[in-house]
């Protein structure tokens, strides 16, 4: 969603702002725009469309300074166009901000600032932000009195219904940058005579590692030298409480950079035998019988007392969430239910005692499985996340984290999240499985082997793409496809149809096989390809029976098998082979020629697989 970045220091504004607003990109949006505070006013350039266009723009009109903000606008309220990109000023054009969020009772303030007469420029909930702080910022005497700007923002910030990560400059005070938060991701990153605002850690990994991730309702002052924080009990945070807040961030500057992928699906797509490694890494004990998941802080006795677990999650991460029914059924033996976040959070669900709520998301800050969380804690429910940002909102909101360590994911199409995420879901699975005795070293041992073997093992089909790159030349201009999964194939194949319809924008729908005949076989004939997940295993019989029913239809199949499965070669027009792994990480073999198919279809058909249109790699807001 929308991104934001600020900057107040000594060098010249422009190209870390427009830098900055790149590594955002990924977040999505419809529009950008920069303000810069110049000989003692603000100068604002905006622009619909991509950053190049605010380039140009700027380029045709040169702006300087050395502070001020930049944001690109994902639309909520009013279309994306010039007059409703951000930033956005006050009547006078003195006070000037940036803001990802949502504004809910802006209509009711809306009305009342029109009555004291504002003029809104913008259909954009964000404007009346500005002139609520016009409205309270005061003027002369006063001005030199208060802290002015500073408490202007405060007094209206009370007003707001609804969430946001705020930037704000005014002209009269020059030398500060306020940023406030509230549900809306905002960090701050220190630098020497100089410091940073940003909506996440890429916009300013080439400046600074150095990150404070500002809690909701924190507020901050920066100016060059330093950076006041404080807390939402009006407690400034100094001293030792301050360095304990600033996290060092490990992903090098190149992590954010394509390094001679075309794009960041693909790179990520490549990255995922590393990230699956680094997610290991650790966690493994020499004799290979045991995973250490010491950062899951619950004692042995909280894990055999546990008879429900709960998995909540949105897009991607609850395909994974799905997967890991699956596993942790199959190996810890307790019942485990995967809801999406938004439906679970607004339902009044039932979490007992014994209950263990495990929430999943790449990034940390999606505004459901946030809220799902707050859900379960209120409750007095216990939330340990799998998360892969490490200082996130979520991360910081529950019991206990695991860390995937796939390192940054830019790309908005999620790939090597999701195999971390399996990575870990399979691990915790063989840790609880142990402590509640029902894994024992031998199986244990085998399991931890076949892991240790997949990294190597998706190196080696990366290394194989030719066959989807031809396949993807194939049906490239297919309108509707079907995927279909029985077991763990079945969230695959709900994961292989999301990511063919975000990047290729390509009508596809995941389905358990069975269900075939209760609907979508009425669909099928020769324009409706069907993606088959056939790997020998249980119910690798009964698949075949349903390519049977589709080949009857005059439908096309391409089938996922197992190695040295030569009998599908005869039933299905195309066949992709997956090495051979234990049931519970077949799914992460399975989803590689997935992802590369979605990924090759996209480009084909001349999608931007980074930024598909609508989409945001961070969904902020509900
Ligand atoms: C968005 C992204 C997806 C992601 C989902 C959940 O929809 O485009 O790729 O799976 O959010 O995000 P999370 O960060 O919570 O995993």
């Amino acid at each position: 969603m929308c991104g934001i970045i600020g900057y107040i220091g000594n060098r010249d504004i422009i190209p870390i702002l427009i830098e900055g607003l790149k590594r955002l990109e990924y977040r999505g949006y419809d529009s950008a725009g920069i303000a810069v505070l110049e000989k003692g006013r603000i100068s604002l350039r905006r622009a619909e469309g991509k950053i190049a266009l605010l380039e140009k723009l700027i380029k045709q009109k040169p702006v300087s300074g050395s502070a001020g903000l930049g944001h690109t606008r994902w639309a909520t309220h009013g279309r994306p166009s010039e007059e409703n990109a951000h930033p956005h000023r006050d009547c006078t054009g003195t006070i000037v901000i940036v803001h990802n969020g949502i504004v809910e009772n802006y209509l009711e303030l809306k009305e009342k600032l029109k009555k004291k007469g504002h003029r809104f420029r913008s259909e954009t909930d964000t404007e009346i932000i500005a002139h609520l702080i016009e409205e309270q910022y005061c003027s002369g005497a006063a001005f030199r009195r208060t802290n002015s700007l500073e408490q202007a923002v405060r007094r209206a910030l009370k007003e707001i219904r609804g969430s946001y990560a705020l930037g704000i400059i005014s002209s009269k005070e020059p030398g500060r940058i306020i940023a406030a938060r509230s549900g809306s991701p905002l960090i701050i990153g220190l630098g020497k005579g100089e410091n940073f605002i940003a909506s996440d850690v890429p916009a300013i990994l080439a400046h600074t590692r150095r990150i404070i991730y500002l809690n909701d309702g924190e507020f901050a002052v920066l100016t060059r030298e330093g950076v006041d924080i404080t807390k939402a009990d009006g407690r400034k945070i100094i001293g030792k409480e301050l360095d304990g807040r600033i996290t060092a961030v490990a992903w090098k500057a190149g992590a954010a950079e394509k390094e001679g992928y075309r794009h960041f699906m693909l790179k990520e797509i490549h990255e995922q035998p590393r990230a699956i490694e680094d997610t290991i890494r650790g966690r493994i004990s020499p004799d290979k019988a045991e995973v250490h998941l010491e950062e899951l802080d619950l004692s042995t006795q909280k894990i055999k007392s546990i008879d429900r677990i709960i998995i909540t999650a949105c897009g991607t991460s609850w395909h994974a969430g799905l997967i890991g029914e699956y596993m942790l059924e199959d190996l810890v033996r307790i019942p485990v239910e995967v809801e999406n976040a938004a439906e679970f959070r607004y339902r009044n669900p039932i979490i007992e005692k014994n209950t263990l709520v495990i929430a999943i998301s790449q990034s940390g800050e999606t505004a459901d499985t946030l809220g799902a969380i707050r859900e379960v804690r209120e409750k007095n429910g216990t939330v340990v996340s799998i998360c892969n940002v490490v200082g996130s909102t979520i991360s910081r909101e529950s019991d206990a984290v695991i860390y995937t360590h796939a390192g940054p994911e830019i790309g908005v199409a999620s790939t090597k999240a999701f195999t971390t995420q399996l990575t870990v879901l399979y691990l915790l699975a063989i840790y609880m499985g142990k402590i509640r005795g029902f894994i024992r070293d031998a199986q244990a041992r085998e399991l931890i082997a076949e892991l240790l073997k997949v990294p190597g093992i998706v190196k080696r089909m990366l290394g194989e793409e030719g066959k989807i790159i031809k396949l993807a030349e194939k049906f490239r201009k297919k309108t509707n496809f079907l995927y279909l999964g029985r077991g763990e194939g079945f969230p695959v194949a709900l994961e292989g149809a999301l990511k063919l319809k975000e990047v290729s924008y390509i009508h596809a729908e995941g389905y358990p096989a069975a269900e075939m005949k209760h609907g979508p076989i009425a669909l099928i004939d020769k324009n409706m390809p069907a993606v088959v997940l056939a790997l020998k295993g249980r119910r690798y019989d009964k698949i075949l029976s349903n390519i049977e029913e589709i080949k009857a239809r005059g439908g096309e199949v391409i089938a996922l098998a197992s190695e040295g499965d030569k009998e599908l070669k005869k039933k299905a027009d195309e066949v992709l082979y997956v090495p051979r792994t234990c049931v519970q990480l077949s799914p992460v073999l399975a989803v590689i020629p997935l992802q590369l198919l979605a990924y090759y279809i996209a480009v084909k058909r001349g999608c931007n697989p980074d930024q598909p249109r609508h989409l945001a790699k961070s969904v902020t807001v509900e």
